[in-house]
């Protein structure tokens, strides 16, 4: 990405404006550039590509200009780096602007591409922003942990499957002196793990936690939890064709929690952060768990299996209870835990719960600045009511069609335990639609806003 965006003061000059100021711009142009720009019927709207017109330059380019309706949003640009002919480009434009031009840049340049055999690298421009060093390298890390997610979830299932999940935070944490325990296989009954054991023991991959530390032990302690189901056949309770299609996003909250403790430790958050990953596939075999079957849970509740394909929650409530008994000041959830949360909210736009108001407040309004929506959900209380069993304590799915992205939420906030504050991101991690810089895919939701968030709580 080094070679896409630098804070050298050579290029040639790109303008990026706002529709709302095209005009008083272009009337500031020369009368030869009005000329051209008339010419070549510019709506003032997009790319415009202008020559110069003196004798000794005739026909070099010698600038650009790029309109877009909100400048602010951090996609706004995200189709320029495909536009612009190769070369350098200086830019120029409202400083105030530098971060989201400088990410929605980079992401345009984002690709997924190795399966693909005719994989050559395209030549792209590169945009320089002079003496802007530190926007530059904040872009970097952004783009970096964004791109992060979007590969991890592209990654076909059969290679991304627990020990890859494994392979990719040991090599994250290696890269920022953080360190990677894991509990595997048969070790997660020896070590209570009881509910991850069950969902992950039908499948050859041997299911395993993951858990990634860094940082300084005096610091605050937050912990992340990311669902990591490396693919979601739905278990005996077969998902059809359709809803099984992109299940090898199922692992989307892993890739979230490290793409967010890619920008934690990138940017020496002085936090101690923890980072616990449950992996498994929920896959179909005679040993797989059965609708039916109880199973006695890390924190002790015995959960009746109504569904198995309600998955989501089983693995994460015994990662959420090791998590909580942990007691750090924090815990964030992502996971790809709901359809339901879909069609609430539509594919793009998170939900999320959180047992603090003040915390939730702070993350909505990061995200409105940093244009990474996310959208509140309630923990409502009397919802708590359709997990009853007949033999076990509760079960692990309410038994009517509706609320379920709250009842998933209410059945994850059983585990925690004392007075931690909770946040829940309930993901889709894949856009459906292509749009400006978000090509099809893996897609991070939601950790630009959280980790915003985090800096402000925690960075003086
Ligand atoms: N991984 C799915 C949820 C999902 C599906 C997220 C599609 C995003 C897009 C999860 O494990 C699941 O299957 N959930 C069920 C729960 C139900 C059985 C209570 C669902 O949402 O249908
Ligand atoms: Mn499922
Ligand atoms: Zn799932």
């Amino acid at each position: 990405m080094n070679k896409l965006l630098n804070a050298q003061n050579t290029g040639v000059p790109l303008t990026i404006i706002e529709k709302s100021t095209y005009s008083a711009w272009q009337s500031q142009q020369t009368q030869c550039t009005q000329t051209w720009l008339a010419q070549t019927n510019f709506s003032g709207d997009g790319l415009a590509l202008i020559p110069h017109f003196s004798a000794k330059l005739q026909g070099e380019l010698a600038q650009a200009l790029f309109v877009v309706n909100d400048i602010s949003h951090y996609f706004a640009c995200g189709d320029l780096i495909n536009k612009l002919p190769t070369g350098q480009y200086l830019l120029k434009a409202d400083s105030q602007y530098y971060s989201a031009i400088c990410f929605s840049w980079l992401m345009g340049a984002y690709q997924f591409s190795p399966y693909k055999t005719n994989n050559t690298e395209k030549k792209l421009p590169s945009l320089a922003l002079e003496n802007e060093q530190t926007i530059v390298d904040k872009a970097i890390k952004y783009a970096q942990a964004t791109a992060l997610v979007r590969d991890l979830v592209n990654t076909p299932a059969s290679d991304m499957m627990p020990i890859n999940l494994a392979d990719s935070a040991t090599y994250l944490a290696d890269s920022f002196g953080g360190e990677v325990k894991q509990v595997i296989g048969d070790q997660l009954l020896e070590h209570n793990y009881p509910t991850i054991h069950a969902v992950g023991r039908a499948s050859t991959n041997s299911p395993r936690l993951i858990d990634l530390t860094w940082g300084d032990k005096n610091h605050p302690k937050v912990t992340l939890v990311g669902k990591g189901v490396c693919f979601d056949s739905g278990g005996l309770d077969l998902k059809p064709a359709a809803g099984m299609r992109n299940m090898k996003k199922d692992m989307g909250g892993s890739a979230h929690v490290l793409g967010l403790a890619r920008l934690i430790m990138s940017h020496k958050l002085p936090i101690n952060l923890r980072v616990l990953i449950p992996a498994v596939e929920n896959a179909v075999s005679s040993n797989a768990m059965r609708p039916g079957d109880v199973i006695t849970t890390r924190k002790g509740l015995t959960v009746e299996i109504d569904n198995t394909d309600a998955e989501g929650r089983l693995v994460l409530c015994d990662a959420l209870c090791e998590a909580s008994q942990d007691k750090p000041e924090l815990i964030i959830d992502f996971a790809t835990l709901t359809g339901a949360m879909r069609v609430a909210l539509g594919t793009e736009l998170p939900g999320f719960f959180s047992t603090n108001d003040q915390v939730a407040q702070d993350i909505t309004a990061a995200g409105s600045k940093i244009t990474d929506p996310v959208w509140r959900m309630p923990l409502y209380a009397p919802y708590n009511d359709l997990f009853k069993s007949t033999l076990a304590d509760m079960t692990n799915c309410s038994a009517g069609p509706f609320g379920g992205a709250i009842t998933a939420a209410l059945y994850l906030q059983k585990f925690i335990e004392y007075d931690v504050d909770w946040v829940h991101f309930d993901v889709m991690a894949f856009n459906v639609r292509a749009l400006s810089g978000r090509p099809l895919g893996g897609e991070a939701f939601g950790i630009r806003a959280v980790f915003d968030y985090l800096q402000s709580r925690y960075q003086q």
